[in-house]
C-alpha cells in the first residue's frame, strides 16, 4: 500500500482554506481529487516507463521563469544570484557536480547523469523579449505560504504556461520550510513548480543550504520523484525507484557512512533524502528514468518546450571599468560583481566600425591590448553597457 506523499507540508491546509477565494476557471481540474489525479499520473507514468526508450531523447533544455516575490529588501536576490541557482541545477542535473566523487564505491554504479538543462527564458508567454526574472515588492511578509503568491491579483506572481516554462517562485516560506514543489496531478496548473526561501536560493553562502540544492531537490519532486525513504517510517514504504534501497525514515544533517536502518547501508546522500547540501551528491539511473517519463508525460510535457533560452552570457550581470584611460591601449577591465562566464567584447572606432569582437571567460578582471590602434577615440561594449576608451600612443 502506498502511503501518502508530504512534499507539501503544512501547506496544504493553507491551501485547503484559501481555495473557493480564487475560483480555477478553463481547467477539469476541480472536477477531481488530487489523490485520483495523482494516481492518474502514476498509472499513466508506468506505462510510458515500460514503452518508451527514454534514453535517446536528445539534449532537454527546461525554460525558467523566477518570479522574485519579495518583502524585505535582501529577499530581491540579485541577477547574479538568480544566474548561480540556473548553473548550481545545470551541475546537479549533469552529473558535473565535483563532490560526485563523495559518493561511495558501492553506489557509483549507479549514478545518473539525467542530462537536463536548464535556463533563464529569453521570450515571455506573449512572445516579447524576457530575460527570465519577474520582480514583485508585495506589502506582507510570509507571502511564500499564502495561496496569493501563485496570483498576480493577489500581489504574488502569476505562473506562465506549465507546459513550457518551468516556474519557480523565489518567496519567504518561513522558518521551517526551505521550500517545496509540486508532484505531478497534486496542483492544479496555476500552482505547479516550485518554491525556494530567497535564503536558500542559489549559492547562498549558508553553510548548510548554500549550494542551491532545495531548488534541485524541488525539482525533484516537480518531476515525479518521491522522497528516497518513501515518505512513511517503515521498511516496506519506498520511493517506486528500484536502483534506491529500502530506507525507514529522513536523514538529517551530515551523516557518516555508512548507515543501515532497513538495508544494509543507506543511501542517504541522495538529492531526495534531507541531508545538508553539502551531504547530498548525486540521483540515481532509476530516478533519471522517472524523471525523463515525466519531462514528457502530462501534466508537465515540459521537455518539449519550444521556448527559446537566454545565454547566460546575454544577460547583464556586471558593472565594468576601464583603466588606464586615457591608455597607450592597453587595458583592464575589473568586472563588480564578478562575471561567471564567457562575456563577449566588441570594440568600434568612432565612425561606428566594429574593429575587435572576441569572446572571454571572465571572471573578475579582462586584460584587452589595442595598442594596434592609432590615438582617438573607441568605445568598448559589453552586454548592453558601452564605454569611452581614449587611445594615446
Ligand atoms: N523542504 C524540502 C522538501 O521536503 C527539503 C529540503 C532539501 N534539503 C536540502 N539540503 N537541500 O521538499
Ligand atoms: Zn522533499
Ligand atoms: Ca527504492
Amino acid at each position: 500500500m502506498r502511503k501518502g506523499i508530504l512534499i507539501w507540508p503544512a501547506i496544504m491546509l493553507v491551501f485547503a482554506g484559501m481555495r473557493a477565494q480564487h475560483p480555477v476557471c478553463g481547467f477539469d481540474w476541480e472536477d477531481i481529487s488530487t489523490e485520483e489525479s495523482v494516481e492518474r499520473f502514476e498509472r499513466q507514468l508506468d506505462t510510458f516507463l515500460s514503452q518508451s526508450n527514454l534514453t535517446n531523447r536528445s539534449p532537454i533544455t527546461i525554460p525558467v521563469v523566477v518570479h522574485v516575490v519579495w518583502h524585505r529588501p535582501e529577499e530581491n536576490l540579485s541577477d547574479v544570484g538568480i544566474l548561480s541557482q540556473i548553473e548550481a541545477l545545470n551541475r546537479d542535473f549533469n552529473a558535473e557536480n565535483a563532490d560526485l566523487s563523495t559518493v561511495p564505491d558501492e553506489f557509483q554504479g549507479l549514478i545518473g547523469n539525467i542530462g537536463i538543462r536548464f535556463c533563464l527564458a529569453a521570450i515571455d508567454p506573449y512572445g516579447n523579449p524576457t530575460n527570465g526574472i519577474i520582480r514583485k515588492q508585495c506589502f506582507t511578509p510570509g507571502m511564500g505560504l499564502m495561496e496569493a503568491l501563485f496570483f498576480s491579483s493577489g500581489g504574488g506572481s502569476d505562473a506562465w504556461n506549465i507546459s513550457q516554462y518551468l516556474n519557480i517562485w523565489v518567496a519567504d516560506t518561513g522558518d521551517w520550510i526551505s521550500g517545496f514543489g509540486s508532484y505531478p496531478g497534486q496542483t492544479p496548473p496555476e500552482k505547479t513548480g516550485i518554491v525556494v526561501h530567497p535564503k536558500y536560493f542559489g549559492l547562498n553562502g549558508h553553510p548548510k543550504f548554500g549550494l542551491g540544492r532545495v531548488a534541485t531537490h524541488e525539482i525533484g519532486h516537480f518531476l515525479g520523484l518521491k522522497h528516497i525513504w518513501g515518505d512513511s517510517p517503515d521498511c516496506s514504504s519506498d520511493d517506486e525507484v528500484a536502483d534506491t534501497p529500502l530506507q525507514g525514515s529522513a536523514y538529517n544533517g551530515c551523516p557518516d557512512y555508512p548507515q543501515n536502518g532497513c538495508s544494509e547501508s543507506e543511501m542517504f546522500m541522495n538529492y531526495m533524502d534531507y541531508v545538508e547540501d553539502p551531504c547530498m551528491v548525486l540521483f540515481t539511473e532509476g530516478q533519471k528514468q522517472r524523471m525523463l517519463a515525466t519531462l514528457f508525460h502530462p501534466p508537465s510535457r515540459i521537455g518539449n518546450s519550444p521556448v527559446l533560452c537566454l545565454h547566460n552570457d546575454q544577460i547583464s550581470l556586471s558593472t565594468w571599468k576601464a583603466a588606464p584611460n586615457p591608455s597607450k591601449g592597453q587595458v583592464f577591465l575589473t568586472f563588480e560583481p564578478p562575471l561567471m562566464k564567457l562575456a563577449r567584447y566588441s570594440v568600434y572606432n568612432c565612425t561606428g566600425q566594429l574593429i575587435r569582437q572576441e569572446e572571454k571567460l571572465v571572471n573578475r578582471e579582462l586584460f584587452i591590448d589595442l595598442s594596434e590602434f592609432p590615438n582617438g577615440i573607441y568605445f568598448l561594449r559589453i552586454d548592453n553597457h558601452c564605454q569611452k576608451i581614449i587611445i594615446s600612443h
